[in-house]
């Protein structure tokens, strides 16, 4: 299967992604790791992308969709891909329907994260992850069961993004409304979309995707 989860910042792509990940041997596609790791190696496409996700904005379609199709081509034959955080533009939408197209491949369903954006923000400022492994943590939602330990890797080191503070987080939301959202009724008119209430326990919010996957 090949799918997309969709949803403003912090609405929770990133945790169910590495839930499916792990019951499903799918391989998670997050655009915005991929750029985190340019920016840290410092290649020219981290170069040009640093200042622009500082900002909270939208990095070019065409740095994201040459990422994309260079991680598929890296996939197993017939491993499932989850695409978290992209598309997030009409141009992009389009780019993904070639590169799949091209490679054989079919866009399964579209999980939408429906979600109440005021209550992203403590989400998103109080996220936390492993510097070792990056699984994911929140101040107050999701803690490590032995405090300063990794649950997954026994890591001792944690980091925070430098876009998770408020004033960014709300640029990001702004961006989402104005150029995500309305790809939606691109994915709506092919009858492939389910809105799933994001605003749960993570566990129902898993549940619900399951569900949704497997109807
Ligand atoms: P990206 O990394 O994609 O960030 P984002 O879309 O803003 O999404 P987040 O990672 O912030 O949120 P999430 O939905 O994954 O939430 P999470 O699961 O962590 O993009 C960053 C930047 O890169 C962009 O601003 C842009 O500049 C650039 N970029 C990336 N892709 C691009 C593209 N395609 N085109 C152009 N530019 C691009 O959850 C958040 C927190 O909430 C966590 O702490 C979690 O523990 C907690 N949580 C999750 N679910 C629940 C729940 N049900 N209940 C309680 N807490 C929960």
């Amino acid at each position: 299967m090949n799918i997309i989860l969709l949803g403003p910042p912090g609405a929770g792509k990133g945790t169910q992604a590495q839930r499916l990940v792990e019951r499903h041997g799918m391989k998670q596609l997050s655009t915005g790791d991929m750029l985190r790791a340019a920016v840290k190696a410092g290649t020219p496409v981290g170069l040009q992308a640093k200042a622009v996700m500082d900002a909270g904005e939208l990095v070019s379609d065409e740095i994201v969709s040459a990422l994309i199709g260079d991680e598929l081509d890296a996939l197993g034959e017939g491993q499932g891909a989850i695409f978290d955080g992209y598309p997030r533009t009409a141009a992009q939408a389009e780019s993904l329907d070639a590169i799949l197209k091209g490679r054989g491949r079919t866009l399964d369903r579209v999980i939408e994260l429906d979600v109440d954006e005021d209550a992203l923000v403590a989400r998103i400022t109080g996220r936390f992850t492993c510097a070792s492994c990056g699984k994911g943590y929140h101040d107050t939602f999701e803690q490590p069961k032995v405090a300063g330990t990794c649950d997954k890797c026994g890591g001792h080191e944690f980091k925070r993004r430098p876009d998770d503070n408020e004033a960014t987080v709300r640029t990001r939301m702004a961006e989402y409304r104005a150029k995500t959202a309305p790809i939606l009724p691109i994915y709506d008119a092919r009858g492939i979309v389910s809105r799933v209430d994001g605003m749960g326990e993570m566990d129902d919010v898993t549940a619900a995707i399951e569900a949704a996957l497997a109807g």
